[in-house]
């Protein structure tokens, strides 16, 4: 899909199709008010009719206005328009695209960027837009032997805005365009099956990215582990036949002396649960624990497309989690690279055993900042369901930029507390801790754990176990947070 920046009157235009929207008071957006006076007021007409009342999730498509010299016309339906804000303003975009691809459009002139929605100006209009035709128009096939073909795809769009915003539209159409193929690579590596992607497979991925955009890779094998004494992250490994890899990606956008960031992804490529072996409805969705591993990968795609101004670390851990003679059982006790000792009470707990030794790896690039990211809990699934990731942090300026960057992109996550009370559950006879801590407050103990090992810098938890990927009918990976990673890098960049 290709997208472009135009400041077009709609009267004068000639595209395969126009789109404009309608308000449920059955009034036309300014676009749709030109096309209305240059066609004899075709559109008014039609609307007084009923044929389009401005209810939201309609569409009504038009062909040959008279006067008009676009082939058609595509009314969208707004709902009331006191009511129009972000959601709305998504669904409106949605339904058009969707509408578009049945007609058989190749291009299409949006004008519902015009349209003004509570608090937002320009730039959220067009990336927003943009993230949602890609969104519309995504497929996952290649495993299927036989391609479905649209007949005629929409291939080009063309979104206006005013003649003095050109520039502005011009900068968030890259960045809705960056997000959007780093939100398709992390959906791709997410919707492949655990006998496809592999830790070997993501180690891949790493190096193909490295070097279409001249990234330093190096990928920590099962002995340089051992040798950095990765206790914790070995005894996930041990169950699995797939070797373990320690993925380190590198990214110089900035200045030698900035410190970088770091992006901590869980990549188990399949989770079993181990020993503790999880029930069999559903497992099949277990493929999708390394949705954390992949939105570190597609947030780095995005950060080099766009060359933005910063140091990025990515550091992702990456084996299967799987019931074997040799694995980990439930009471055996593993050293971390921290040197603090912890009894695996439940193989299942298996994201913090790994995410703990990267932790601690972190360290040596003296991060400004440290941000994990993992498919990390149900009990986050649970609290929060789909609509947020669950966010926790030892540093609040730092949680707040997050939830901001969540909010703004519609990748929204929501703080849980931190307190110390908390850790009390982890407590353990035999060990300094516990990989797990009862029922009560599981995405609390769960980021407990890992503050453990984040003492040495700011660092943030998104557990993205209710976001990474949808389940029933529409399974599929989301993508998500690579939208909310990269804004959140985008305003670094802009704060210094
Ligand atoms: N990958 C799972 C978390 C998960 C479960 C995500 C279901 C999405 C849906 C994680 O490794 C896990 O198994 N966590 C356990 C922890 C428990 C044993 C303390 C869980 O949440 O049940
Ligand atoms: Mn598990
Ligand atoms: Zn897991």
């Amino acid at each position: 899909m290709e997208f472009s920046i135009k400041s077009s009157i709609p009267e004068k235009q000639r595209s395969a199709c126009i789109v404009v929207g309608v308000f449920e008071s059955r009034k036309l957006s300014p676009a749709g008010e030109s096309i209305d006076q240059i066609s004899g007021h075709a559109l008014r007409d039609i609307i007084r009719r009923g044929d389009m009342d401005g209810k939201s999730g309609t569409t009504l498509l038009l062909h040959n206005l008279p006067n008009t010299p676009s082939e058609r016309v595509l009314l969208v339906g707004l709902g009331k328009e006191r009511e129009f804000k972000d959601k709305e303003y998504r669904d409106a975009v949605r339904v058009a695209i969707k509408t578009l691809g049945d007609t058989g459009s190749i291009e299409a002139s949006i004008f519902l960027t015009e349209l003004p929605v509570k608090h937002r100006d320009t730039a959220w209009k067009i990336e927003q837009t943009v993230l949602v035709a890609m969104e519309s128009v995504y497929r996952f096939d290649r495993l299927k032997s036989q391609q479905e073909e649209t007949r005629r795809p929409l291939r080009r769009i063309i979104l206006n805005v005013p003649r003095s915003e050109l520039a502005i539209g011009e900068q968030a159409a890259a960045h809705g365009q960056a997000i959007a193929a780093g939100m398709n690579l992390a959906k791709d590596l997410g919707n492949l099956p655990g006998n496809i992607c592999t830790p070997t497979y993501l180690a891949q991925q790493a190096q193909e990215l490295a070097k279409t955009h001249k990234l330093k890779l190096e990928v920590l094998e099962q002995k340089d582990m051992e040798a950095l004494k990765m206790g914790s992250l070995l005894s996930v490994a041990r169950g699995s036949r797939q070797p373990a890899k320690l993925i380190v990606l590198q990214y110089q956008g900035g200045g030698k002396k900035q410190k970088p960031l770091v992006l901590v992804g869980k990549g188990i490529t399949f989770d079993s649960g181990g020993i503790s072996l999880k029930p069999g409805a559903e497992m099949d969705e277990m493929k999708y624990d390394m949705c954390g591993a992949a939105s570190v990968l597609g947030t780095f795609q995005a950060v080099a497309q766009l060359k933005l101004p910063i140091n990025l670390v990515g550091i992702i851990p990456s084996c299967e989690n799987l019931p074997d003679g040799n694995a980990s059982k439930p009471g055996d006790v593993v050293t971390s690279m921290s040197g603090q000792t912890i009894e695996i009470l439940n193989t299942d707990a298996e994201g913090r055993l790994i995410l703990c030794d990267a932790l601690t790896y972190a360290e040596r690039f003296e991060p400004a900042a440290v941000v994990d990211i993992a498919t990390l809990t149900g009990a986050c699934v649970i609290a929060l369901g789909g609509q947020a990731s669950g966010l926790l942090s030892n540093h609040d300026a730092l949680a707040r930029e997050l939830l901001q960057a969540g909010e703004y992109t519609g990748d929204r996550a929501w703080q849980l507390p931190l307190w110390d009370e908390y850790q009390e559950q982890l407590k353990s006879n035999f060990a300094d801790m516990a990989n797990i801590g009862g029922r009560q407050a599981g995405t609390i103990t769960a980021a407990c754990f890992l503050s453990r090992f984040a003492k040495k810098y700011d660092w943030a938890h998104l557990d993205i176990a209710g976001t990474a990927w949808k389940s029933g009918k529409e399974k599929g990976s989301t993508g998500r947070p690579v939208p909310l990673l990269v804004h959140f890098l985008v305003d670094k960049c802009k704060a210094g």
